[in-house]
C-alpha cells in the first residue's frame, strides 16, 4: 500500500514542532542547535512564522525578544546573544557595541549589523493566526501590535533613512553578512577590495562544527568578515561614520525588495488595524520608493536584477537568486517580467534537468561561480523556498506558489530540516535541525 500523504504530512509537522520546542531557549529559539546556538534576526522572523500556527503566544515573545534588542537609531542587529552561551564567533566581546555606542541597548548584547527585513511578514502571519483563535489569542497578538507598532515603524524609518541616505530606493550594506546571503558570489568583486589590515587573532567556530570545508565560507573570506568588524568599531557603529570608512559598502537589490514588500504589508496592517495615518503613509512611501530602486537595478533587457558597488560605483552582474528580486516587490514593465520568469523557471534555474527538486538553487548551476555544497554558492535554501512562494501567492500567482510549496514539502521530506541542500542529490548540507527550515515546513503545512 502506499504511504499516506497526510499521515506523511502530519508526522511531518509534528517533527518539525518538536524541533522547534527542541531549540527553544525559554524566550528565544536559536537559529540551529549547535552552529548558531544564539538568536538571528530574520531566523527569528522566520522561526516566529513557524510557531504561530502551534502558538500564537510563544510566537510573539519570539518577536519580542528580538525588538527588546532593538538599537535607539531603530536598527535591528543580526544576533541577539543568548545569555551565557559560548560556541560562536564573533561572540560579544568581539563586537563590543555597548562599550562603544549608546545606540547599543542596555541588558542585551547584540552584534553591530543588520539583516534583512522580513518582520513584517512575521507579523502579518501572526495576526492571520491569531484570527482563526479565539478572544483571548487575538487580544493578545493586538496587544503585540499595540506594544511594537512603534518599533516596527522605526526599524523601517531608519532602513529608509540611515541605510539609504540619498533616496536611491536601495539598501546599502556595509559586510556581507547584513545580505543573509554570507559568501554569494555577488560580493566577490566587492570583497576583492576589501583589504584586511590587523585582525586581531581569532579562531573560527564554525568550523569545528561543520568539519567540511567545502560547505562553509573559507579563512581568506572570515578575515575580510573580521576585518569588517574592525572597520565598523572604528567608527563606533556610527550610521554616518559607516558611510565613509567601510570599504564594503554595496547596495543589495534583494534586501531593497524584501524591504519594499515588508513596508507594503506593514501598511496594510497598520490600515486594517488603525495605526496612525502619517505611519502609514510613510510606509507606502518608502515601499514605492524602494520598489523604483529595484526596477531600475534591473537589466533594460532581460530585467534580472543587480545589485550596485558604491566603492567602485558599478553594477554587480551575477547568475543568482537575487536577480529574482523584482518578483517579491513588482513594478517592473509586462515584457521584462515575462522574461525574468522565464529565467527563473528555465534551465538555468528552476528548470535545469539535473536538479533533484525543481525550486531556486542560491546560485545558476550553469554560472562559473557555481558550487554544489557552498553555503551561498550553489546550495538551495528551504528558506528561500518559502520567501518565494509566499510572495508569490502575494502577487497572485497561486499555481507558481504551490508548485514550490510541493517541491519544497518533497525536499524536506528527507525529516533532516536542513540549512540547506545540495541541488542535484538532495543531500542535506551545513547545520541540521534548522529553526527556519521547521518554521516553513510549518507554515505549508499549516
Ligand atoms: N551567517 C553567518 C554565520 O555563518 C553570520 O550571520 O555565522
Amino acid at each position: 500500500m502506499p504511504p499516506d500523504p497526510t499521515f506523511a504530512s502530519t508526522q511531518l509537522a509534528a517533527r518539525a514542532a518538536y524541533l522547534l520546542r527542541g531549540n527553544d531557549l525559554g524566550t528565544m529559539t536559536t537559529a540551529a542547535p549547535l552552529l548558531y546556538p544564539h538568536m538571528w534576526s530574520w531566523d527569528a522572523a522566520f522561526v516566529s512564522i513557524g510557531l504561530a500556527p502551534l502558538s500564537v503566544e510563544r510566537a510573539v515573545v519570539e518577536l519580542d525578544t528580538l525588538l527588546s534588542a532593538q538599537w535607539r537609531n531603530g536598527m535591528i542587529p543580526h544576533i541577539v546573544f543568548a545569555n551565557g552561551v559560548d560556541g560562536y564567533f564573533p561572540g560579544p566581546a568581539r563586537w563590543a557595541c555597548s562599550a562603544l555606542t549608546p545606540n547599543a541597548p542596555a541588558g542585551r548584547h547584540t552584534s553591530g549589523i543588520t539583516q534583512p527585513p522580513v518582520h513584517a511578514i512575521a507579523v502579518q502571519r501572526i495576526l492571520d493566526n491569531a484570527r482563526t483563535r479565539g478572544r483571548s489569542t487575538r487580544a493578545v497578538a493586538e496587544a503585540f501590535l499595540d506594544r511594537r507598532w512603534p518599533d516596527l515603524v522605526r526599524w523601517h524609518r531608519w532602513l529608509a533613512e540611515a541605510r539609504d541616505p540619498h533616496s536611491r530606493g536601495r539598501v546599502t550594506l556595509y559586510h556581507g553578512w547584513e545580505s543573509g546571503m554570507d559568501n554569494s558570489p555577488r560580493w566577490d568583486g566587492a570583497y576583492a577590495n576589501v583589504i584586511p589590515g590587523e585582525v586581531p587573532p581569532y579562531q573560527r567556530e564554525d568550523n569545528k562544527i561543520n568539519t567540511d570545508a567545502s560547505q562553509r565560507p573559507s579563512d581568506l573570506e572570515y578575515d575580510r568578515y573580521l576585518w569588517l568588524v574592525e572597520e565598523m568599531k572604528s567608527a563606533r557603529y556610527d550610521d554616518e561614520l559607516l558611510q565613509k570608512v567601510m570599504s564594503f559598502a554595496v547596495e543589495d537589490v534583494f534586501v531593497s525588495a524584501i524591504l519594499s514588500v515588508a513596508c507594503t504589508v506593514l501598511a496594510e496592517i497598520g490600515e486594517d488595524y488603525k495605526r496612525p495615518l502619517a505611519d502609514v503613509r510613510d510606509l507606502y512611501a518608502w515601499a514605492d520608493r524602494f520598489r523604483g530602486g529595484v526596477v531600475e537595478a534591473a537589466d533594460e533587457r532581460t530585467g534580472a536584477a543587480r545589485d550596485y558597488d558604491t566603492r567602485t560605483e558599478s553594477w554587480i552582474s551575477t547568475e543568482t537568486v537575487a536577480q529574482f528580486a523584482p518578483l517579491l516587490c513588482g513594478g517592473l514593465p509586462h515584457e521584462r517580467e515575462r522574461a525574468v520568469l522565464r529565467l527563473l523557471e528555465g534551465p538555468r534555474f528552476c528548470g535545469h534537468p539535473d536538479l533533484k527538486y525543481s525550486v531556486i538553487p542560491s546560485t545558476s548551476p550553469v554560472s562559473r561561480d557555481f558550487r554544489a555544497r557552498e553555503y551561498w554558492r550553489g546550495p538551495v535554501w528551504p528558506v528561500m523556498t518559502w520567501l518565494f512562494s509566499w510572495c508569490f501567492a502575494r502577487r497572485g500567482w497561486a499555481e507558481r506558489s504551490a508548485m514550490l510549496r510541493r517541491e519544497g514539502l518533497r525536499q524536506a521530506s528527507d525529516g533532516t530540516f536542513a540549512e540547506y541542500y545540495e541541488p542535484f542529490t538532495g543531500e542535506p548540507l551545513g547545520s541540521m535541525q534548522q529553526s527556519w527550515t521547521a518554521a516553513a515546513v510549518l507554515d505549508w503545512l499549516g
